[in-house]
């Protein structure tokens, strides 16, 4: 296969935030503007590893479809479609699961940190997660899987995985995937802990921008975020030992398509006062648009559910021969 086969997901487990914008979704949208053949996933499958309420689960997958739609995912270009509505991700997580050693499902770091303390209280679910992620991307036979870089262990294992079953069954079935982890924005931090990843689960909404949070919560979010009582540096060397302050010019960087160094030359020597508003413009500038389509597209929920729908023919037509496929080689009765 010569042509590029991008295929990422997220999980409808929270609002997305701007971690999820910065280190995945604005990057899908680039891969698929340069013409690659784009599948996206809403992963509610994975959702379900973690106590979950089944009253909103499918108004959540469809908020991160819109989120993908208002983000500049393009549904006649790119496949938008649900987990839970191909059953070849079931399937092939099973038969995965079968040649995936539990050693290293046990070294996976988010089990860990998911799991907790109480190891032996987690669901199988949790622990399994890697073997159904690399079920989503072998079943597509995607080349390139466009995440952040909290995702890099799991596409090892995808990558583990696609070679554990080429070799015991003696071809070349499944691709090995390659991780594209892009731009200066891989690693989004919280605003309230600059050594912490922003995330879904942090208990405090303060520490993260949701993409449904308007002007005013946004302003109030990075009005409160944590820095150091320093100017900025010229340097960005400087940066270094200051998570917080390097994590808010990341973020103004990442938003104004500038490198980090630039955004430095602009502000060196002033401090989070001057620095703080600039910001908030930005991320006001930028993000507001996408929080009024997504708003605007959630009222018309029959819409999103067509494009899921089509999405889900494109990606069964992929999915099912490559599960099928599979079975054979497995040696199956069929
Ligand atoms: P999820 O839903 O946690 O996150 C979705 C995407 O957002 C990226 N991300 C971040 N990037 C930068 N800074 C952050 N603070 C930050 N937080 C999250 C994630 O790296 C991810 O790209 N296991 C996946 C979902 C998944 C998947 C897949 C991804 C399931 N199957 C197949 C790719 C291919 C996850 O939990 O993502």
């Amino acid at each position: 296969m010569t042509t590029k086969r991008i295929l990422s997901c997220m999980q409808p487990t929270s609002h997305l935030h701007l971690g999820n914008y910065l280190g995945a979704l604005k990057n899908w949208v680039k891969l698929q503007d340069e013409g690659g053949e784009c599948f996206y996933g809403v992963v509610d499958l994975h959702a379900i590893t973690q106590p979950y309420d089944n009253d909103t689960l499918a108004e959540a997958t469809r908020e991160i479809a819109a989120a993908y739609i208002a983000g500049g995912v393009d549904p006649e270009k790119s496949a938008l479609f649900v987990q839970s509505a191909i059953p070849g991700h079931s399937q092939l997580m099973w038969l995965l699961a079968t040649m995936t050693q539990m050693g290293k499902l046990e070294r996976m770091t988010q089990f860990k940190d998911k799991a907790g303390k109480h190891k032996e209280r987690a669901g199988l679910g949790l622990f399994a997660y890697p073997v159904l992620m690399a079920a989503d991307i072998l079943l597509y036979k995607a080349t390139h899987v466009p995440v952040g870089d909290d995702q890099k262990q799991h596409l090892e294992l995808a990558r583990d995985v696609a070679a554990t079953f080429n070799t015991r069954y003696n071809r070349n079935f499944f691709i090995q995937p390659e991780p594209v982890i892009m731009g200066d924005a891989t690693r989004v931090m919280s605003l309230r802990d600059g050594t912490q990843k922003m995330s879904k689960s942090a208990e405090s909404d303060m520490s993260r921008i949701n993409l449904t949070d308007d002007a005013d919560m946004i302003a109030k979010k990075i009005r409160k975020a944590k820095t150091d009582p320093e100017p900025l540096p010229e340097t960005f060397k400087e940066l270094e030992e200051r998570p917080e302050a390097l994590n808010l010019v990341t973020i103004y960087a990442a938003l104004a398509d500038k490198k980090k160094e630039r955004v430095l030359r602009e502000f060196a020597g002033k401090q989070f006062s001057e620095f703080k508003p600039a910001l908030v413009d930005i991320a006001v500038e930028h993000l507001a648009p996408i929080t009024q389509r997504m708003n605007e597209l959630l009222k018309d929920k029959a819409e999103i559910d067509r494009i899921l729908q089509s999405g889900a023919e494109q990606a069964r037509e992929v999915a099912d021969p490559v599960i099928e496929e599979t079975m054979d080689i497995m040696g199956f009765w069929r």
